[in-house]
């Protein structure tokens, strides 16, 4: 019995050993395509910085007082770029850049409308080249289908120009370093357009997150919850919809994701560290594949959930669906430890008893940390909170639009920035940080959902900058 049990004991201990080192090396099928198993992750190969190639962090370019800008990519989101720089001052649209010469056409209007000169055409599908080869521009702003988004921005910035590229700015991990390498070796700005950073709601709340209304942030809530059954037969050739047939993971976590990643300071004092994701099948995202293209197979789940974990000990919860009939979501909620913030479903505050700056609570009402504030408080809250560009630009913007004004603000940021030589608000590292919980994702989901390392794309200087800062002259 004493030895039968001993045998029972060192078997066990046997399979335990071998199953440990199956899950330590190739047995397990777990390593190669560049990365390892390592500390219960997998941790992608960090290419390191090449030699006389320096950080981006803080980079201020010389001022342009007049921006020279090429766009690239004029359907639906580049065209309505094009109309919001008729609003800039300082800037002019040199070329335009589209495989449909009605875009073109279209952009040409608005620009002579608006008493702007015409620009140049382009029309190949490789002339978004001789555009970045030429010497009169400063600028390139690229709104092509998000797979075309790096080739371009890497052509341009090694031609000597800046960069502004629409969301998400890269699709792989590899595609995030080469926008960090090329950015660092030519000393050009890339920056992702993430316009929800911009938001009237989001901008004040995390401008009251770094004053600490809300104590220490431990828990964030970030989205792409949108219905796009309307919208799927719009884009250029169906790419949308042939890139989510082909792709599994959460294919478009910038807007959700970026403004939370401001709030919480990311690679200015915290970083990420892993994520694990997870997936429903695909049932109405392979009714639009079926009726679309045609085939029987949908790669991405109807609804894709990921968690992250951040360095100083945070969480975050994002959250991809654009096939279910919901409600619009954003999600952007911060859970601190004295108040909360959610911009949806529903959008409030919680605050706690002197959280707030004095005065701003207006006489005779009283916060109450078990419900959302009042919208007396709430609106007495955000205008005593909103961010210096809000207090500059908010009219203006809430004219010219853009989903509400935030992608005017945007617009008007980068060409400020750029006009008085100042860092602008989203750095490459930013877009490199938010673009790649794309394939990371993907990665987690091809094995079950394990936890897989986030890169730190500043190679170690994540630490240096203390905060967000948004530049003024
Ligand atoms: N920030 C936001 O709120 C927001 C909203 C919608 C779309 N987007 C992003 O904007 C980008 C464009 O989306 P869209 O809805 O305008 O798509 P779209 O299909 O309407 O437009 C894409 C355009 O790119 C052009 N194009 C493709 N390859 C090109 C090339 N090699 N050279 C020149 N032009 C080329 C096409 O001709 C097309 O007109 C996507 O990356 C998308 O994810 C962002």
């Amino acid at each position: 019995m004493k030895y039968s049990r001993l045998f029972v004991f060192c078997a066990a201990l046997l399979v335990g050993i071998a199953m440990q080192s199956c899950c330590c090396n190739d047995g397990c099928g777990i390593e190669g395509e560049g990365y390892k198993w390592q500390n219960g992750m997998i941790v992608f190969d960090e290419p390191a910085r090449v030699a006389g190639q320096e950080s981006m962090l803080g980079f201020a370019a010389e001022p342009i007082p007049v921006v020279r800008v090429g766009f690239v990519g004029i359907g639906m989101r580049g065209s309505a770029a094009v109309q919001r720089f008729t609003h800039l001052q300082g800037v002019e649209v040199k070329g335009l850049c589209d495989l449909v010469q009605e875009n073109i056409d279209k952009c040409q209007k608005m620009l002579t409308d608006a008493g702007m000169a015409a620009a140049d055409g382009y029309t190949g599908e490789e002339d978004y080249k001789k555009l970045c080869e030429r010497d009169d521009i400063d600028l390139i702003y690229v709104a092509t289908d998000c797979t075309n988004h790096v080739k371009v921005a890497l052509y341009a910035m090694e031609h000597g120009k800046h960069v502004a590229v629409e969301v998400p700015g890269a699709i792989t991990l590899d595609e995030c370093w080469a926008l960090v390498d090329t950015s660092e070796r030519t000393r050009r700005h890339c920056m992702m357009l993430e316009n929800c950073v911009y938001d009237f709601f989001e901008l004040t709340t995390m401008n009251m997150a770094h004053q600490g209304v809300f104590g220490e942030i431990v828990h964030a809530e970030g989205a792409y919850i949108h219905n796009l059954e309307p919208y799927w037969e719009g884009s250029y050739k169906n790419w949308r919809i042939k890139f989510n047939q082909s792709h599994r993971g959460d294919l478009y976590p910038t807007h959700g994701f970026g403004p939370i990643c401001m709030a919480l300071n990311m690679h200015r004092g915290n970083k990420m560290t892993y994520l694990v994701s997870i997936d429903t099948k695909s049932v109405n995202g392979l009714e639009v594949g079926k009726k679309l293209l045609d085939v029987d197979e949908f790669l991405n789940g109807d609804h894709t959930t990921t968690f992250i974990k951040t360095e100083l000990g945070q969480t975050i919860d994002l959250q991809y669906d654009v096939y279910s009939p919901r409600p619009y979501d954003r999600r952007y909620q911060l859970t601190g430890t004295k108040g909360f913030a959610s911009k949806y479903p529903i959008s409030g505050y919680t605050f706690t008893e002197g959280m707030l700056k004095e005065g701003v609570v207006p006489e005779g009402a009283t916060v109450n940390p078990h419900g959302f504030a009042s919208q007396e408080i709430m609106a007495a809250a955000m205008d005593a909170y909103k961010h210096t560009i809000h207090q500059e630009i908010e009219e203006v913007a809430k004219k010219v639009g853009g989903h509400g004004g935030m992608d005017f603000v945007m617009d008007y940021r980068l060409i400020y920035c750029l006009q008085n030589g100042l860092p602008l608000d989203q750095d490459v590292y930013d877009a490199a940080e938010w673009s790649c919980i794309t394939h990371l994702s993907s990665v987690s989901l091809k094995h079950n959902s394990v936890p897989v390392a986030i890169p730190d794309f500043t190679r170690g200087d994540w630490n240096k900058l203390d905060g967000v800062t948004f530049h003024m002259k």
